[in-house]
């Protein structure tokens, strides 16, 4: 009998190969960014290619409270709009509900010189704690205080200085950055992180009216301007590489062809070689991957790291992949301590993983086997579609609220491209 999706249910069954065009929206991890970054600068700010996802919703939320407002003036289309009148806090309702809302933290101390940010929590794959945002901070004149659950930062204003990051954090890169655009004197950050959506956030903030050098290298000078030198701008919000690569993973292991319009091959490099040698044949067009998919994957050892290396937010749609292809794999995770909970539920499909520590070694099978399995974040929810796609027969899964954190219409965009899926 067939399943019946619940309101928070997927149904995913296996038609084989998919055909035809996906468009990829923006990226998450850069759109609630640049929101945040509109914290620096009075006036109307207008972001485009703005992904329809819960996250925006949420930072939206959060920048209203915080006193900028904003409403969709078209398709993808964003405005915000800073008058100047800000209330610097970030309150655990809000904060608890989305890992970027530190991103916050650094707009709102150089602009306001105080801040009370309710600390953010973990996520399902572990801890993350945010020492290095606060010895970056500190470093620039900021003083932090913890009583509550609530961060209180002060500074009446941040200097610039010379910073070394031990890892090249994402997060902790865009809050130094930020923070220094409006510091007095010259911020260095040594090992920053390189990400696209850094630069995009970087690219941004020079438009706004930043002096930044070094944008996409791992050596960022930042040289203070004044408030009155910051204007609103209208920004294009890079294309998501992970939503690209979900495609990618679905061609894999459903077979056919796909064009993916808008997905920006540079930005991915090192991933598409792994696919490449999985099987999959991948050509370049004009701001588009054209990709066909072999008879069945081959195994390929593969080790995530910083970019420009493989994201670990690609791991899992890449251990998915690995559990269908012709081989054995060894996946191995450097940046988080634990992030294989969704192995569980793809060992209920009947894939072949086994995990120790950081390592999954994967055998894999044919095919997968329908059953009921739970998204337990935005990554693993989008890899648990695609295994539904390797799967013969119906695989519901729950926890779906986590996917629309991140991906916009994930559903309707692979139905459109032959594959039976459905959401109530
Ligand atoms: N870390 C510390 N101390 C810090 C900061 C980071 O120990 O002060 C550790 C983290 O605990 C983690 C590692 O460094 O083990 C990487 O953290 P990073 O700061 O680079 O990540 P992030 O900014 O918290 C962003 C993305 C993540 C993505 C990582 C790595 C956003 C909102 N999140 O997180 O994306 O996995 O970079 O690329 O941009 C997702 O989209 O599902 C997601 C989790």
């Amino acid at each position: 009998m067939a399943a019946v999706a619940g309101p928070d249910q997927i149904v995913v069954r296996r038609v084989g190969e998919l055909h035809g065009t996906v468009d990829v929206p923006g990226a998450k991890n850069s759109v609630l960014k640049l929101m945040a970054a509109t914290l620096l600068a009075d006036g109307r700010h207008t972001l485009t290619n703005v992904p329809a996802i819960v996250d925006v919703s949420i930072m939206a939320e959060l920048l209203a409270a915080i006193g900028v407002p904003s409403s969709s003036d078209g398709p993808g289309r964003l405005v915000l709009t800073n008058d100047g009148d800000l209330v610097p806090v970030a309150p655990y309702e809000l904060v608890e509900r989305i890992r970027a809302s530190i991103n916050v933290l650094g707009p709102l101390l150089t602009r306001c010189g105080r801040v009370r940010l309710s600390m953010p929590g973990g996520d399902d794959f572990g801890a993350r704690p945010i020492d290095m945002h606060i010895a970056g901070l500190e470093a620039m004149g900021a003083t932090f205080k913890f009583s509550h659950g609530d961060l209180e930062a002060t500074a009446d204003r941040l200097h610039g200085a010379d910073i070394t990051f031990g890892f090249p954090s994402v997060g902790a890169t865009e809050n130094i950055v930020t923070a220094a655009v409006l510091a007095d004197g010259v911020t260095t950050i040594d090992n920053a992180a390189r990400e696209p959506e850094v630069v995009d956030l970087c690219e941004m903030l020079v438009a706004m009216g930043a002096d930044i050098a070094g944008v996409g290298s791992s050596r960022l000078v930042v040289t203070g301007v004044e408030r009155d030198a910051l204007c609103a701008v209208e920004h294009r919000t890079v294309p998501d590489r992970i939503q690209a690569a979900t495609y990618l993973a679905a061609l894999g292991v459903s077979g056919g062809c796909l064009t993916i319009r808008d997905a920006r091959a540079e930005h991915m490099s090192n991933l598409l070689a792994r696919y490449t040698d999985m099987g999959l044949v991948i050509e370049q067009g004009d701001g588009e991957l054209q990709a066909v998919a072999p008879e069945r994957l081959r195994a390929i050892d593969v080790a995530t790291l910083p970019y420009p290396g493989v994201a670990t937010d690609y791991k899992p749609l890449v251990i998915t992949m690995l559990s269908v292809a012709d081989g054995v794999g060894i996946v191995t995770e450097n940046l988080y301590p634990g992030r294989f909970r969704y192995v569980e539920e793809l060992t209920r499909l009947g894939a072949d993983v086994r995990t120790n520590g950081h390592h999954a070694v994967v055998r894999g099978v044919p095919r997968l086997s329908g059953a009921p399995v739970r998204a337990h974040d935005i990554r693993a929810g989008a890899a648990m579609v695609v295994a539904g796609l390797a799967a013969e027969g119906e695989t519901v899964i729950t926890g779906v609220h986590h996917i629309d954190r991140g991906y916009d219409d994930l559903v309707g965009r692979l139905n459109n491209v032959g594959a039976s899926i459905e959401r109530a």
